[in-house]
């Protein structure tokens, strides 16, 4: 059994993209292995968000998840920062990351290009941080995206940074965990690329999104003039709308279509409108989850508690251990 640690950020709401990307491996995770998810609120401050946004966007990240399957009798579910164990640790890989590796990395320089007006000290060390979230129980695996396999690869050299300081086999070597599930890529409605919420407005399907506003942003969505002869292959955005129709409508329905596709017969007005019944009907059962589960204002108290302490009990024995490695006494 591996030792799991991943983040999710609380920016923007669940949406049908982030669930058959990391979520629904998560959710087959946790029935295997000692799992923690977190929400990465500390991290979050890098953005400056508002007292009023913060605890919202966090409650509501922890519903959403709860709602699609993530289990806090399986995993540990908890906030980031109901752990300051994780800022103490954050503290001590500080005085050992060196100026020089945190500016050459390459989602500090992004943030740089996206924010120059707030190139914070928080920016530059999110890596160290991210390093203290997986290092403070001390996970073997972690199952994060390409994306982000730079942040780990500087974990591993702060763990074994530690290690050889101290001379001490202490910190294991997280690896990227790529579970078995197939990805099945969801593209947005835009025309190009994934479903993403920072591909503008409409392009992505929330699971909280209400029927009329699922079937306004599908009706919307990018098609063009269509075929001219037979059996052509399908230009991106077409293609786009048939992966979303494999995903959440029946293969009869896919097959109709894709015959009126290959036979120049195909109206994108009715393929929409079928899509958007179809999308409305697949995300329902989610939809009608998140209300319950929000409403339950006892429950989702309860989770939130249940999963600090289970964080809290192995973060602080690390800190207890580290704090030994370290030197620190007490008087
Ligand atoms: N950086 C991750 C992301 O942007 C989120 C994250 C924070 C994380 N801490 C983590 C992921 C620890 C895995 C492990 O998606």
């Amino acid at each position: 059994m591996e030792t799991v640690v991943s983040g999710i950020r609380p920016t923007g709401n669940l949406h049908l993209g982030n669930y058959f990307g990391a979520l629904r491996n998560f959710i087959s995770m946790q029935n295997e292995h000692n799992c923690y998810f977190f929400i990465a609120d500390y991290h979050s401050l890098t953005t400056h968000p508002t007292p009023g946004d913060l605890h919202g966007n966090v409650r509501q990240i922890l519903v959403e998840y709860l709602a699609a399957g993530l289990d806090p009798e399986k995993a540990t579910l908890y906030v980031q920062s109901d752990v300051p164990e994780t800022a103490e640790l954050y503290l001590y890989l500080n005085m050992n990351a060196y100026m020089g590796e945190l500016e050459r990395c390459t989602s500090f320089k992004d943030k740089i290009r996206q924010q120059p007006e707030n190139v914070n000290a928080g920016l530059l060390t999110y890596p160290t941080l991210m390093a203290a979230d997986i290092l403070i129980h001390r996970a073997t695996k972690v199952p994060v995206g390409k994306d982000q396999e730079q942040h780990l690869e500087m974990t591993r050299t702060f763990g074994n940074r530690f290690n050889r300081m101290y001379n001490v086999e202490y910190f294991p070597e997280p690896q990227a965990f790529n579970f078995g599930n197939e990805l099945v890529k969801i593209p947005g409605l835009n025309g190009t690329g994934k479903m993403g919420k920072s591909e503008g407005e409409g392009n992505a399907i929330y699971f909280v999104d209400e029927p009329e506003a699922i079937r306004k942003k599908v009706m919307k969505a990018v098609t063009d003039s269509g075929p001219t002869e037979p059996n052509q292959p399908k230009p991106e955005a077409i293609q786009n709308i048939f992966q979303l129709m494999k995903v959440v409508s029946t293969p009869e329905t896919f097959n109709f279509f894709d015959e009126m596709y290959n036979t120049c017969q195909i109206r994108y007005g009715d393929m929409k409108k079928q899509l958007a019944v179809d999308m409305i009907s697949f995300t329902e059962p989610m939809r009608e989850k998140i209300k319950a589960i929000s409403a339950d204002e006892a429950y989702v108290s309860k989770v939130a508690r249940i999963g600090k302490e289970k964080a809290q009990e192995s973060a602080a024995k690390t800190i207890r251990e580290v704090r030994e490695i370290i030197g620190f006494k007490r008087f």
